[in-house]
């Protein structure tokens, strides 16, 4: 069947990647459903753009892939399977997909692989275009709320993390006893100390990471203390979700050291194990936890899946940790570098720029 309509369509989004507060380690049966919700906070500067081109068909030949990719203005073959199998996926919601060819040209504004979740962010963004396809074949546009929860659940099935990228400030997502879905993110409802709040990513290690996600994940299935784990994160997230609203940082930032640390010792006592933090991870802990004991001011960490940090701090002491920053970056060493970021707003098409 063939929807004349969407020959030669366009649509481009921008989407952010998130950093999470209770983590996301672990998977239930099923296509990517989480182990246990988790919060994060969306980022402003870390962000994908996804362009996405309905190729027409009187250009297509036999050879013409399924998927093309282009990040940045180059080929990128090795992309392509990611993207493949969200397709396979997202298909069988959107059967239109296996009936067209397309051009992806992708780019992000941080280095790739620089341990910021180039994933979360171009999922989210690819999703949010397959929305718009979507409208576009049924001929009607889904409410405000319907169109970003489709986004969500269609990013999920991308990655994981990806669902929590499409709102602004702060998103969960997972069930609870009383909130929620395995299927998509919502938003939150934050302080405003949040909204405003920096995140200094310290990159000690920009290669590609020893062991994907999706294997860390896939080690928690039979983990000794995965349910333990799962019950902690339930009781983090609760916690987290109240001092979010009503703005109790140090609380939170503590909570989040410890999810930090927890998703880490998860790795470590995987088996096999394995550590991804690198020696200058460590420094750095103790250097921001040293800086806040002696100066009061609230600057914490946290970790994704690598050795890399997320330093988190109020607006209001910018100054005094840019200081922090500048020799942090001394005692760690020249290969380091420091990326700043925020918390953002979420996700925009292109020109018209539209926040929620
Ligand atoms: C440590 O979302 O990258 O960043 O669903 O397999 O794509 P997949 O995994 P992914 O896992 C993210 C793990 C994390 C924690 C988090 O973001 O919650």
């Amino acid at each position: 069947m063939t929807h004349k309509k969407l020959d030669g369509l366009k649509f481009t989004w921008w989407a952010p990647s998130n950093i999470a507060l209770v983590k996301y380690w672990g998977k239930k049966e099923g296509h990517q459903l989480p182990a246990n919700p988790s919060v994060s906070l969306t980022l402003n500067e870390s962000k994908t753009r996804v362009e996405l081109n309905v190729l027409k068909t009187e250009e297509c030949s036999q050879n013409t892939p399924w998927i093309d990719l282009y990040f940045s203005g180059k080929k990128m073959p090795s992309f392509i399977p990611k993207i493949e199998k969200f397709f396979k996926h997202a298909s069988e919601e959107l059967p239109f997909l296996n009936d067209y060819k397309f051009l992806l040209k992708t780019e992000n504004t941080f280095p790739h692989s620089a341990g910021i979740a180039s994933s979360a962010s171009s999922m989210a963004a690819l999703a949010l275009n397959l929305v718009e396809l979507e409208q576009t074949v049924k001929g009607h546009n889904f409410s405000e709320t319907e169109f970003w929860q489709r986004a969500s659940f269609l990013a999920r099935m991308g990655s994981g993390s990806a669902c929590r990228s499409v709102f602004p400030h702060a998103a969960s997502w997972g069930e609870t006893d009383n909130f929620g879905s395995d299927l998509f993110a919502e938003r939150v409802e934050c302080h405003p100390i949040f909204k405003s709040m920096y995140d200094s990513i310290v990159v000690v290690n920009a290669s590609e990471k020893k062991v994907s996600s999706r294997a860390g994940h896939g080690l928690m299935n039979d983990h000794f203390y995965g349910k333990a784990r799962y019950h902690h994160a339930l009781t983090n997230w609760h916690h987290s979700i109240e001092w979010l609203k009503d703005g109790s940082w140090d609380n939170l930032g503590n909570l989040v050291e410890e999810e930090a640390l927890s998703l880490h010792a998860m790795m470590m006592t995987s088996r096999p194990g394995y550590i991804l933090m690198e020696p200058q991870t460590i420094t750095a802990i103790h250097l921001v936890r040293e800086y806040r004991y002696r100066t009061g001011v609230p600057l914490y960490f946290t970790l994704d899946a690598g050795p890399n940090l997320h330093l988190l701090y109020p607006e209001e002491y910018r100054a005094d940790v840019s200081k922090f920053l500048v020799d942090l970056k001394d005692q760690l060493g020249a290969n380091v570098s420091i990326i700043d970021d925020k918390v953002g707003t979420g996700p925009y098409r292109i020109k018209e720029k539209e926040q929620l």
